[in-house]
């Protein structure tokens, strides 16, 4: 696309349950100038051209999730992408709603299956019951694995970008198992079998294909994949694990009696 472009064409599609049959593209004409974002884009069309146009945002600096949308076929977040990035050569940039989950209006899913997903993994931490006054004492390697995992904003990119959730929604999902990675290799955690027993059920890391389209879809790089194959790889040895964490946690609580 030339950069002397003046105007872009944003096609975004529309879906009101109350009065269409389907969903159908709706084309706006948007200004290119100030570079603005996919999400300034949509906002320019919400307040200047037709106020029903409907999708959700927040923070505009991709930390939220809300704005998670598909764009020319690829999941992202529109706050974080400048529109001249995305238009094609005629000057087109085409947005839907994440693929595979119930559309409630134009750009907003029903994210439902996802949270439900997401909380059948425990996502919280379970501490021990000894827990020391200070802090637990985590080595600066263990600090180094959990940060792959910690800094997921649960936008949903990933969980919708997986054919498998297209084809059941039974399936835990790559975001959920990404969370459960993150509090199995987490040495305060107590419910390490349990965990692992979890994930390792019909609708788990079994059901992952290695299909690869949620490390694509990751607006935060993060790699859900490889901590599936973690998951796999630990749960087949998930007793010895546990003996392992209880001596772990009964050293990060005597490290700090010392200090
Ligand atoms: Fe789905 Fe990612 Fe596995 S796209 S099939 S969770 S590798
Ligand atoms: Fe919060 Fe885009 S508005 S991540």
């Amino acid at each position: 696309m030339g950069n002397d472009m003046k105007t872009a064409t944003v096609r975004v599609q529309r879906f009101n349950p109350d009065v269409d049959k389907k969903p159908y593209l709706d084309t706006f004409q948007v200004s290119l100038e100030n570079n603005p974002t996919l999400l300034d884009a949509l906002q320019l069309i919400k307040t200047t051209i037709d106020g029903s146009v409907t999708f959700r945002k927040s923070c505009r600096h991709a930390i939220c999730g809300s704005c998670a949308m598909n764009v020319n076929g690829r999941n992202l977040l529109v706050c974080h992408q400048p529109l001249r990035k995305h238009l094609n050569n005629k000057g087109e940039v085409t947005i839907k709603p994440l693929p595979y989950l119930p559309i409630i209006k134009d750009l907003v899913v029903d994210r439902t299956a996802f949270w439900e997903q997401y909380l059948r993994v425990k996502p919280w931490l379970v501490p021990p019951p000894d827990i020391p006054e200070k802090e637990f004492r985590v080595t600066p390697e263990e600090v180094a694995a959990l940060h792959n995992a910690e800094t997921c904003i649960m936008c949903g990119a990933c969980y919708s970008a997986c054919s498998v959730v297209g084809m059941t929604k039974e399936y835990i999902g790559p975001h959920a198992l990404l969370k459960s990675f993150l509090r199995v290799i987490d040495p305060r955690d107590t419910i390490l079998t349990e965990r692992l027993t979890d994930v390792s059920q019909g609708d788990g890391v079994a059901r992952c294909h290695t299909i690869f389209n949620c490390i694509d879809a990751c607006p935060k790089g993060l790699d859900p994949t490889r901590a599936i194959e973690t998951l796999r790889h630990l749960s087949r040895k998930r007793q010895a694990l546990e003996k392992e964490r209880q001596e772990r946690q009964k050293t990060l609580v005597m490290e700090e009696a010392k200090r």
